[in-house]
């Protein structure tokens, strides 16, 4: 747009960050026994060994060969490692199941070769051109710089599930805390901003823009997300036991990613939608939707809006339990420093929050160049938006406008949720 100008990019800080990125893929990938890469712990996702091809080859097909027009590396490994699989479609998985995959020194090879095209682009190539859909604002190579941070999320969830026997993680405290009972919070009517504008912010994906206002009456809301000791209360009343849970000589236990401990009851409980549905009826309460988390986390008393709950702050580590600081959640009060302007905790990190609000467009809604299927293949009202983040949430994932979605029933992703009423 003529008038605003547009930011130097800072390629060095975009070559770093793909640098941050892939040595925090490699150090996901060393946690997994050598013999366990053709594993499928979740039987609808790829092996892990899918995963090592995928994200270079994500990132040289998306920046160099389709966005800046570079020759291909090498065709078969290009289609074979582009794409994943949506974990609620057992024809894609079949699809995609194979005996046999390339060795992981042939992977590890064509990977350092994407690597190095890649860098080489985000160092020297015209990445931005505003006359070029895939370039403009530097498109494809922010959309590079995101997918794989998002991976790692989603590649921890796999490892959860891996048996203890095949995988090897860093050494983790974990700590359990005494919480003051859980009070409602009254949230006074007013407007939640939701989306953003291509000009606000460097990068979005594009379920992000179509900012738009939505008006929000008064509602009540949790000071904090519902934990695994109400989740308990619960389970003695009849209902489901979390995926994350297990009971053994009498006692429940929780799966953390790399190890097993009692259970601490002032952690954020993971569940699925449908179960925080169950949950908040058996209380008389509801979930929230996506305007109003809006409205408690990013919203005031006076009515102005805020870029995070704490203020306008960049997001650091006091403020939440997010951007890899440790695997597994935290007690739900441990960042008062993140707290909303209407005393609300964990807001974002220590998990998603799970919304009532089926993922669908906002106005104006156009599929992204770079990569025009990351959103436009979910919006047939059986996946819900989560918002905030979780532990393993990369922190430059952290902004008002991120949405991430799931199916209603996926046991496996760090969601929490709170009621509202
Ligand atoms: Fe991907």
């Amino acid at each position: 747009m003529k008038g605003l100008a547009a930011p130097a990019l800072d390629r060095a800080s975009l070559r770093d960050w793909y640098r941050r990125n892939r040595r925090r893929s490699a150090e996901l990938f060393a946690t997994i026994a050598p013999e366990a890469f053709a594993d499928r712990p979740i039987p609808l996702r790829h092996p892990f060994v899918f995963y090592e091809g995928h994200l270079p080859a994500f990132s040289f097909l998306t920046l160099c060969e389709r966005a800046l027009g570079e020759a291909p590396l090498d065709r078969d490994l290009e289609r074979l490692f582009e794409r994943g699989i949506d974990p609620g479609s057992l024809d894609d998985a079949a699809r995609h199941a194979r005996d046999a995959w390339p060795s992981r020194e042939r992977i590890g090879a064509f990977a350092a070769a994407c690597d190095a095209r890649v860098v080489d682009a985000l160092e020297h190539a015209p990445i931005e051109n505003a006359s070029v859909p895939r370039l403009l604002r530097a498109q494809a190579a922010y959309t590079v710089l995101e997918h794989e941070p998002m991976h790692h999320e989603t590649l921890t969830y796999i490892i959860h599930q891996l048996d203890p026997a095949r995988k090897h993680g860093p050494r983790a405290e974990h700590r359990d805390a005494e919480l003051p009972a859980a009070t409602m919070r009254s949230i006074g009517a007013g407007i939640a901003t939701l989306g953003a504008a291509p000009q606000e912010q460097p990068f979005g994906w594009d379920n992000e823009f179509g900012r738009h206002e939505v008006p929000v009456s008064a509602f009540d809301a949790m000071t904090y997300p519902v934990t695994n000791g109400d989740w308990l209360a619960f389970v003695h009343a009849g209902g489901p036991v979390p995926h994350f849970w297990t009971e053994r000589e009498g006692e429940w236990r929780l799966r953390c990613v790399f190890d097993e401990i009692p259970l601490p009851r002032s952690w954020p409980v993971y569940v699925t939608q449908r179960q925080a549905c169950a949950y908040a009826r058996w209380r008389g309460l509801r979930l929230p939707s996506e305007a109003e988390y809006h409205r408690y986390t990013f919203g005031t008393p006076s009515g102005e809006e805020r870029p995070f709950p704490w203020g306008d702050a960049a997001a650091q580590p006091e403020h939440g339990n997010f951007g890899f600081a440790r695997f597994d959640p935290e007690p739900v009060d441990a960042h008062p420093r993140g707290a909303s302007a209407w005393g609300l905790l964990d807001t974002i990190g220590n998990g998603w929050e799970w919304t009532a609000t089926p993922f669908a467009p906002f106005p104006g809604f156009e599929p992204m160049a770079s990569y025009p299927q990351y959103s436009a293949d979910f919006f047939e009202g059986r996946h819900y938006v989560m918002k905030g983040a979780s532990p393993v949430t990369a922190v430059e994932l952290v902004r008002r406008s991120f949405r991430n979605w799931f199916y209603a029933d996926y046991p496996y992703a760090y969601a929490t949720f709170r009621c509202v009423a």
